[in-house]
């Protein structure tokens, strides 16, 4: 069978982690066709919109990408290209998968975040208040919380449990503050937990301590479902625990597509230089292949991954290594072959 895939190099470093990622996807002995597509820097310097309506409907038809770092320009330019893809695509669950590839001040940790994607304090709802001549002597920026949004994104992190052989979800929240709007989210989440009773394991932790809880015994974690903004911050800490930019991959879901990316972003300061590790892009495709229900092919890849860095010795200069992009590519698909 082919899996038809939209690909998306994206700009800076995306295109050469992106070619090392294909190369490696292939090597499992999978077959896939590729639709490629441009969007961000490339698209404008290629005469188009920074996101081009070819990418999206390739991404409408084929309901799965895999997508590099797209350069987003600071203050004016265009707006965020990641951020108008969510809203497209209405991709409401942004997963993040954690796990200790490179030994380092962690190990043994095994975390999924899902984070809630589209709604809470980035909904956008903002505005000043004028008092007396300044007209932004206040800033109001308001957290919207559905229940509609609350039940699909803890729902899909149950599922998600279920599904990949998980033990545990921790409800993740500030309802002892935030009473609406976390609250909200705390009592969907217990009654989401009671429907799973008896196969998943499910706590509530309110989010503060949870940030100093996976500083001090990060093992504790299996499946963390919460909100947008506190997702946003706890997924880089847990990044942080696993070693960091080069090692975390993510993927934003929604009900009718999925795009799969790495975490970090387009690295203007090396592209091109053969120095970026590839490493997040391509578990970025192991979770691609999870999504479309190659298990046995994702197993195969993250191993593959790891044995490089771990056993090997097989680095990119991030990891203090000396291997090229494209060497630790031939050493990672050397593996599965
Ligand atoms: P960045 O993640 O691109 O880079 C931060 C630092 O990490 C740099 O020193 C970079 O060299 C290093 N780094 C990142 N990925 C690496 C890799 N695979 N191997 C080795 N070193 C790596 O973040 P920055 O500089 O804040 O953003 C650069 C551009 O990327 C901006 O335009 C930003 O908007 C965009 N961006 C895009 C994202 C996406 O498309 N998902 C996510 C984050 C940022
Ligand atoms: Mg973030």
């Amino acid at each position: 069978m082919t899996h038809a895939v939209t690909l998306i190099p994206g700009d800076g470093i995306g295109p050469e982690i992106t070619e090392q990622t294909v190369r490696v996807l292939e090597a499992t002995g999978l077959t896939f066709s590729w639709d490629e597509q441009q969007a961000g820097m490339a698209a404008v310097s290629a005469g188009h919109d920074p996101l081009p309506d070819g990418a999206v409907e390739s991404i409408r038809r084929l309901r799965v990408a895999l997508k590099g770092p797209l350069t987003t320009p600071v203050g004016g330019g265009y707006r965020s290209v990641n951020v108008a893809l969510r809203k497209e695509f209405d991709l409401y669950a942004n997963v993040r998968p954690a796990v200790t590839v490179f030994p380092g001040r962690y190990d043994g940790i095994d975390i999924v975040m899902v984070r809630e994607n589209v709604e809470g304090l980035y909904s956008g709802v903002e505005h000043f208040i004028k008092v007396g001549d300044d007209q932004r002597a206040v800033g109001v920026s308001q957290a919207i919380v559905t229940r509609y949004a609350c039940e699909r994104v803890i729902r899909y992190a149950f599922e998600y449990a279920v599904r990949h052989g998980r033990k545990k979800v921790a409800i993740v929240h500030k309802a002892n503050i935030l009473k609406m709007a976390s609250g909200l989210f705390l009592e969907v989440g217990r009654a989401i937990a009671e429907e799973f009773a008896g196969r998943i394991a499910s706590s509530d932790m309110i989010v503060d301590n949870c940030a100093m809880q996976l500083v001090l015994k990060p093992e504790q974690f299996d499946v963390i479902v919460t909100t947008n903004l506190f997702g946003d911050i706890l997924s880089d800490e847990i990044a942080g625990l696993v070693g960091g930019l080069g090692l975390t991959a993510g993927g934003n879901i929604g009900a009718s597509a999925a795009i799969f990316e790495a975490v970090h972003g387009s690295a203007p300061d090396i592209a091109g230089k053969g120095l970026a590790n590839p490493s997040a892009q391509m578990l970025a495709g192991a979770m691609m292949l999870d999504h479309l229900g190659e298990t046995a092919a994702a197993g195969q890849v993250r191993r593959a991954i790891t044995s490089t860095i771990r056993d090997a010795g097989i680095r990119t200069r991030d990891l203090g290594g000396t291997a090229t992009t494209r060497e630790f590519g031939d050493a990672v698909a050397a593996r599965l072959r």
